[in-house]
């Protein structure tokens, strides 16, 4: 279900979805959070000539989220580029775990829209969180 803070995240992933430093793989990602205080919080893919130091968009944003002192992930947009679905990577599905519940939405969408929502819970069944240290 597409939620009422749908079009604002949208708009803001799609903003920063354009900073994105993608000299290699050209393939821009925007992310946008928003936190328990209803901040939201952007962050886009930066890529680097070391290829395995690219950061993620999602990583971006969640290291955003951090510096501005929130910590608490209710709903993310995800903008990929092309027609295919941008699902969070694996590692940043970890990430977002980290500072979302279960039952969080995270919207998947190219530029054109929204393509598919799915809970965390869904994206990482049975997953490792800070509750199991
Ligand atoms: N990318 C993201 O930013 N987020 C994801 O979840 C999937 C992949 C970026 C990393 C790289 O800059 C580009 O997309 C191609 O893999």
């Amino acid at each position: 279900m597409i939620s009422l803070n749908f079009e604002k995240l949208f708009d803001a992933a799609k903003q920063v979805r354009e900073l994105a430093h993608v000299p290699y793989s050209k393939f821009k990602v925007g992310a946008a959070i928003l936190t328990s205080n209803n901040k939201i919080i952007v962050g886009c893919n930066v890529e680097n000539a070391a290829y395995p130091q690219t950061q993620c968009a999602e990583a971006s944003a969640v290291g955003n989220m951090i510096s501005q002192g929130e910590t608490s992930i209710t709903e993310a947009v995800i903008i990929g580029s092309g027609s295919l679905l941008c699902s969070p990577c694996g590692g940043c599905r970890q990430r977002l775990r980290e500072f979302a519940s279960l039952q969080t939405p995270i919207h998947m969408c190219n530029i054109d829209g929204h393509q598919k929502t799915l809970t965390l819970e869904e994206l990482l069944p049975d997953s490792f969180g800070p509750e199991n240290l």
